[in-house]
């Protein structure tokens, strides 16, 4: 009789933090601080080809943490700016005109489809 009633209590918080199977994942990191990187296992497919591009582009010129850190917040580290799916956009559009970029159209019409999916794994 008691187990079955903290069955129930169990059953009941666990519908209130939403974790019942509805399909939402969320956006797994590893290491913290300029540590703080994307787990690259949770992607696949395109995303992982994405993934990929992703590394090599946004990588260059500071850690990865920087922009997962604006990804899990949904605000950019230093100057506070939201990261939603537009902001996902005009940031990667900065970055790629930053002198010695080395980011081409094409690569970053694919980084910011990956960032708006791994931003949507957080909302
Ligand atoms: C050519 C060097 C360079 C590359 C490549 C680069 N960044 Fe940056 N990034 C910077 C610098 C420098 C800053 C510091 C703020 C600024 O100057 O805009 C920065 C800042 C940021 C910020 C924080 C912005 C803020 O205002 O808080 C984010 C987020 C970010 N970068 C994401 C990315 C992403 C995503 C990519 C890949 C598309 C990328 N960066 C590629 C140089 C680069």
């Amino acid at each position: 009789m008691k187990a079955t009633y903290l069955y129930s209590i169990a059953i009941a918080i666990a519908i209130c933090l939403g974790l019942p199977a509805t399909g939402h994942t969320e956006l797994k990191t590893e290491g913290k601080g300029r540590k703080l990187v994307l787990d690259s296992s949770q992607f696949s497919g395109e995303h992982k080809t994405r993934y990929e591009v992703f590394k090599k582009s946004c990588c260059q010129c500071h850690v990865m943490a920087r922009p997962v850190n604006a990804l899990i917040k949904g605000v950019t580290p230093i100057s506070g700016e939201k990261f939603d799916a537009p902001g996902i956009k005009t940031y990667v559009v900065t970055m790629m005109r930053k002198p010695n970029s080395g980011i081409t159209r094409e690569q970053a019409k694919e980084i910011i489809k990956f960032l708006q999916h791994a931003r949507s794994l957080v909302e």
